[in-house]
């Protein structure tokens, strides 16, 4: 690897992965947690010197203004692993991208909620314009053999935009979220969906989270371009593309060493104290109907019900991330949720006890990890998600025993298979489930929680991007080979 030439990898995302705040009459970056960034930096840590990389170049919407950003100061830009590239994009184009095309039409649809999808050509011809500006922030800055790396739904149609201007490139692409079955993804608009798997087939590798979704893109190119596969190497007429299967994982030492840390013992301790000997259920989430927190509320309610003894000896501590709040199908399910924890609250709180607590708010990583490994059950039961590594943060965690009950429609079920895995739309399975987590013995608590955390410390974020970037090269020695021969 070190005999190598350096070169340089081009991220491009939708979001850059810092914010920049005005504090004190300074401005300052605040780091987001996201896998991408911690994937990125563990993987340079680990790599030390000998990494394929000589620097990253990170392309992204800017959240700022450009007046903000020019008073950013160069030793704050130094400190980066990567070195940020934002587009300042018009609002109002921005707005039909975002809240249009990327999350009224392609985030419903790819989750299975077809009823919620606008179709609207006026956001999509925004899409179109977006990604074209994103190529071109590539095109502008790509150097001959710079690896560009694509992320996830926003940007679909980027990597045939570049590849239409440098026919040679190497452009990998990742999908975060779920590759719909065929007849699903059929329901979108022609010219737009043949214009997205057009744009997919730019790159030389697609990488999705789970071998599901592999098949579903696989079987989509046949029926709608005709393309022919042959183990996971589409046949295009002039050359191949390849759709693999790259499980992103977490920073497992992160979130494993975070029960020694003094400040997370604090926060665990004042946890313990304030539930005294009340069982914890706890789950956190990004607002959002994917997620299914109004089907896990009912289905707690129905474990009230059912099972009156549990009752004062339980506590559901339910944690809420704002997200997308300008869509309307966001507003509506806040008020569905606070709307269905007042009725619980009110039809079984005692003068001692309230069943559900519940907060809206992001946690700080000291109270995430702290609330993670002093819950008796993560409750984690999205109704459709591309991976979820809330699931695997939560294990992670764990200094001890533990339960997870995982929803089998979240990408995650795949790995994590000691969990107890549930139908997140049956509230009857879901109390059923509470009942036996809570009931579980704990030496087999132990034995599962150790067998999940053996796994995922063997596939964490630096791994996930080691693989996708090896497999990227190899694609690219075979169509070599193959133009050769
Ligand atoms: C999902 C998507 C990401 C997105 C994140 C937060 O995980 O796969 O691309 O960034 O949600 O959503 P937001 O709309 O706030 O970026």
């Amino acid at each position: 690897m070190s005999n190598e030439k350096p070169r340089r990898l081009v991220v491009v995302s939708n979001r850059l992965p810092f914010q920049l705040q005005r504090k004190n009459g300074k401005v300052e970056m605040r780091q987001s947690d996201g896998g991408l960034v911690s994937a990125l930096k563990s993987y340079f840590e680990n790599e030390a010197d000998d990494h394929k990389f000589s620097s990253v170049l990170w392309i992204g919407s800017a959240e700022f203004s450009e007046k903000r950003w020019t008073s950013i100061s160069k030793r704050q830009l130094e400190s980066l692993p990567y070195q940020p590239n934002p587009i300042f994009f018009d609002k109002k184009l921005y707005n039909k991208f975002y809240n249009g095309f990327c999350n009224a039409t392609l985030w419903p649809l790819f989750h299975y909620f077809p009823s919620f999808v606008e179709f609207d050509n006026d956001t999509f011809k925004a899409y179109e314009e977006v990604n074209r500006i994103f190529a071109d922030a590539v095109c502008n800055c790509i150097q001959e053999g710079d690896v560009v790396w694509i992320h996830d739904y926003q940007l679909m149609l980027v990597p045939s935009m570049i590849r239409q201007k440098y026919q040679h490139a190497i452009i990998g692409f990742f999908l975060h979220i779920p590759f719909p079955s065929f007849e699903i993804f059929r329901l979108l608009n022609r010219p737009w969906k043949e214009k997205i798997i057009e744009g997919l087939l730019g790159a030389d590798l697609i990488g999705f989270h789970t071998h599901e979704y592999v098949q579903h893109f696989l079987k989509t190119v046949r029926m709608i371009k005709g393309f022919d596969h042959h183990f996971r190497t589409i046949l295009l007429p002039d050359t191949t593309v390849k759709a693999e299967m790259f499980p992103l994982g977490i920073d497992f030492n992160k979130f494993a060493s975070a029960s020694k840390r003094d400040d997370v013992i604090e926060i665990k301790n004042a946890i313990a104290e304030n539930f005294s000997s009340k069982k914890i259920i706890f789950s956190v989430d990004r607002l959002d109907y994917t997620k299914g927190v109004n089907h896990r509320l009912k289905g707690f309610e129905t474990f009230l019900e059912r099972y009156p003894d549990w009752r004062e000896k339980v506590v559901f501590v339910l944690v809420v991330v704002p997200s997308r709040q300008i869509i309307s199908k966001y507003n509506e399910r806040k008020k569905m949720i606070e709307e269905e924890i007042g009725r619980i609250n009110g039809k079984y709180s005692t003068l001692q006890w309230q069943p559900v607590i519940y907060r809206y708010s992001n946690l700080s990583f000291q109270e995430l990890t702290a609330m993670y490994d002093v819950a008796d059950i993560g409750l984690i039961t999205p109704l459709r998600d591309g991976m979820n590594l809330v699931a695997k943060e939560y294990v992670a965690s764990k200094s001890d025993k533990g339960v997870l009950i995982l929803s089998e429609l979240a990408g995650a079920a795949n790995e994590l298979g000691e969990a107890i895995l549930v139908n997140p739309f049956d509230r009857d399975e879901l109390a059923e489930s509470i009942f036996r987590g809570l009931n579980l013995d704990d030496d087999t608590q132990r034995l599962s929680i150790q067998s999940m955390q053996a796994r995922l410390q063997n596939y964490t974020t630096s791994d996930w991007l080691s693989d996708f970037i090896q497999q990227l090269d190899d694609v690219k020695q075979e169509q070599r080979s193959q133009q050769t021969n």
